[in-house]
């Protein structure tokens, strides 16, 4: 199966993604995780990624598509993938349809996870990530059971510096000046179907498993 797990910042796409890893055994690919793990490891694309991230800007495109592409050709990829936070922009999208026909790999389906933005930012003003493993959790809505500690991988649990009050809105005007656009995009091919996200976390799982039952 080749998914987008697609919606705004804090939707729940890294959430879902970790569980569609468990249950079906295909990789995440999570362009902000890669991102993340390069600025802390203090690469050079980190340290240039990290301005935009700050502000909640865009990464720009050629950046991502040189990522992408050579992470999709990576062996644990043959039995499909879930890409996360990619793409973001028209351009992205394009990118993407010509490295998946090189490829032979078609997307099958395109979740839109649909949160009002109230929700939005009291989801991502809560959130708590796993400095290790990626893992993320929140405040009120999904504690680890340890504070500040992650349930997976035992890593120590941080607050996100894009996760600040000024960056986030700034994240949310991008989101819908440079990648809703693609929800039109990805109708007018018929691979969008979107979701109520403001269910719970399993709730959510729960249409998910239903709608990929398909392609499974
Ligand atoms: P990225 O890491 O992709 O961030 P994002 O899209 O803003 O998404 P988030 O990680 O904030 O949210 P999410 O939807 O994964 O939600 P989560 O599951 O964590 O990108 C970060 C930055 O990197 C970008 O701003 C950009 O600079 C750069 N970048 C990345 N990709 C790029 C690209 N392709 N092009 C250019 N630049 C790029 O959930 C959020 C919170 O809500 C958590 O606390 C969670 O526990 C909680 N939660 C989840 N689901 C529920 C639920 N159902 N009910 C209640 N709480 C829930
Ligand atoms: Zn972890």
């Amino acid at each position: 199966m080749n998914i987008i797990i697609f919606g705004p910042p804090g939707a729940g796409k890294g959430t879902q993604a970790k569980k569609m890893v468990d249950f079906y055994g295909i990789p995440q690919i999570s362009t902000g995780d890669i991102l993340r793990a390069n600025v802390r490891e203090g690469t050079e694309l980190g340290l240039a990624a990290k301005a935009y991230m700050d502000k909640g800007e865009l990464v720009p495109d050629e950046v991502l598509i040189g990522i992408i592409k050579n992470r999709l050709k990576e062996e644990d990829c043959e039995k499909g993938f879930i890409l996360d936070g990619y793409p973001r922009t028209i351009p992205q999208a394009d990118a993407l349809a010509t490295i998946l026909d090189e490829i032979n790999k078609p997307i099958d389906v395109v979740l839109n996870l649909e949160v009002p933005d109230e929700e939005l930012v009291e989801r991502i003003s809560g959130r708590l990530m796993c400095s290790n493993c990626g893992a993320s959790y929140h405040r009120t809505f999904n504690p680890p059971k340890k504070e500040d500690v992650c349930d997976v991988c035992g890593g120590e649990l941080f607050q996100r510096d894009d996760d600040r009050e000024e960056a986030v809105k700034n994240r949310l005007t991008v989101y819908k000046r440079q990648t809703q656009p693609l929800i039109d995009y990805y109708a007018k091919k018929s691979l969008l179907v979107s979701l109520d996200g403001t269910k719970g976390i399993d709730e959510v799982f729960e249409d998910i498993k239903a709608v990929l039952a398909k392609f499974a």
